[in-house]
């Protein structure tokens, strides 16, 4: 009994974590953008490097999305400053998030 309990804690402290950073930028994105925009999905694949920074800042804010995303503004916000911290122009480009 005592063993399952130190197993069961010890699963807990490894899914946790993971489950607080599925908030983080690059989840989310996988997870809001990506559900679309994939291989084979119903969009092209898109990814941070495919844009500028400035770009980015503005496409959601200027509504260019052609269709609903249904994301909160605050989880929105997170992807966007993701999409930035990593675009074209950015110091860590990222071109394969989502694979191509
Ligand atoms: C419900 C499905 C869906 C979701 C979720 C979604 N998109 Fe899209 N997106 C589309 C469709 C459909 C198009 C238009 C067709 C295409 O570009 O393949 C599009 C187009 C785009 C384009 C324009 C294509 C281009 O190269 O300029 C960008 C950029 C884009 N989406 C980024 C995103 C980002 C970033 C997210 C996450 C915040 C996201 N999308 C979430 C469906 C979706």
């Amino acid at each position: 009994m005592q063993k399952r309990i130190v197993a069961m804690a010890t699963v807990l402290s490894l899914v946790l974590p993971s489950v607080a950073l599925a908030a983080g930028g690059e989840e989310l994105f996988l997870q809001s953008c990506g559900s679309c925009h994939k291989k084979g999905g119903q969009a092209a694949v898109v990814n941070p490097a495919d844009k500028a920074g400035s770009v980015w800042e503005k496409y959601f804010a200027r509504g260019r999305h052609p269709v609903d995303i249904s994301l909160s503004d605050a989880d929105l916000q997170v992807v966007v400053a993701y999409l930035t911290a990593h675009a074209a122009d950015s110091d860590q480009p990222a071109a394969a998030v989502i694979p191509k």
